[in-house]
């Protein structure tokens, strides 16, 4: 089978397509074919071992898994012999922020892991590209209190992380002043946003108007720059560590000293994640936005492009074999 491979930490040219042999599941794992996979900021961090706390967990010198991935949707094509809750022909869908190998024709998968059937209505594609930033999306609004009323400020709003935040906040008819560029505005404008900020033309720190939580969801403001956006008692949270990694520490400050709290948002429970956003599919309140679509053997072009940081939501890898 075909498998993206790297065996050691670094930038996209250290990723080959290779021929391998293809995997065999042991007793309590399912053996899928992998139709659609995404190349997200995720996988270039577990490319590339940045930040190097990750490398606690994916590998201290080199990689623990040479072939890379982080999530899949596809068809299920064998399952172990202790397997009861998945069979042969299910589609399934499934992510592993720590790395998964499902960057291949090929991937073994364990039957307790967070993997689901994917919803009637959906293509791999589709499925492959509502996974990694609904995650991250889901575990902001999971680290605080969302009241109906509440007003929320959304930096990053057209990323994978940001075009999901914004669905989740507008289910729950919350406030949403969203912040992107002048190419995506439209696209903001169609998913809800109650306000919009061209952050090429205006500074949305500027803004007189108050807010409960400001979440950055690209990671491009900081805590002392967004202070003066919340009402007393309002929460900042950004999915970076900040320019001094100050995220991090600001939680325990801020804890203690004065009416405004930073939240950092360590994701947790994927399965959790994948319950949610399938009931928001089947409720027909949830779309992934697709930014491009890369044939897998083109899929270092692909990480190219992501590590930009300026795709608009997802970018899904398919295989040309997908039926
Ligand atoms: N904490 C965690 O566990 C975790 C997990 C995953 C990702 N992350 C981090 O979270 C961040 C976002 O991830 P993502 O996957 O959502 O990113 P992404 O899909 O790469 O998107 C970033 C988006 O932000 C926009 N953008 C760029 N500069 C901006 C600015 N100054 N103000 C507002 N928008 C701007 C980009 O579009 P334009 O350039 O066209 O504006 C792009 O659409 C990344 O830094 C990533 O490393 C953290």
């Amino acid at each position: 089978m075909k498998a993206a491979i790297r065996r050691s930490y670094g930038s996209f040219d250290t990723l080959k397509v290779e021929t391998i042999e293809k995997p065999t599941a042991k007793d309590n794992e399912v053996l899928i074919r992998v139709y659609a996979t995404t190349v997200n900021r995720t996988d270039c961090a577990v490319l590339m071992g940045k930040p190097f706390i990750m490398r606690f967990f994916t590998g201290f010198l080199t990689p623990k898994l040479p072939i890379t991935g982080t999530d899949f949707a596809g068809r299920i094509e064998a399952v172990g012999k202790n397997v009861k809750a998945f069979k042969v022909a299910d589609k399934v869908w499934g992510f592993n922020d720590l790395g998964l190998s499902s960057q291949a024709e090929y991937m073994v998968f364990p039957e307790d892991g967070a993997m689901a059937i994917i919803p009637e209505s959906y293509t791999y594609e589709q499925a492959a590209a509502s996974l990694e930033g609904a995650h991250y999306a889901y575990n902001f609004m999971n680290k605080v209190n969302l009241k109906p009323g509440d007003k929320i400020l959304l930096n990053g709003a057209t990323g994978a992380i940001g075009s999901v935040l914004l669905q989740f906040l507008k289910y729950y008819n919350l406030y949403v002043t969203a912040v992107c560029s002048t190419k995506d505005l439209e696209l903001i404008k169609a998913l809800g946003a109650d306000r919009i900020y061209d952050y090429t033309r205006e500074d949305f720190t500027e803004d007189d108007e108050k807010y409960n939580f400001v979440f950055d969801a690209v990671g491009k403001s900081t805590f002392a720059k967004c202070k003066a956006l919340l009402k007393p008692g309002g929460v900042y949270i950004s999915s970076e560590l900040g320019p001094m990694a100050q995220n991090l520490f600001l939680p325990f400050i801020t804890k203690v000293n004065g009416d405004k709290k930073v939240i950092f948002p360590v994701p947790s429970d994927i399965k959790r994640t994948i319950n949610f956003i399938k009931t928001l599919i089947e409720e027909e309140k949830f779309k992934p936005v697709i930014d491009r679509k890369y044939l897998f053997d083109n899929i270092s072009e692909a990480y190219r492009y992501v590590a930009s940081g300026q795709k608009t939501g997802n970018v899904v890898i398919s295989f040309e074999n997908h039926t």
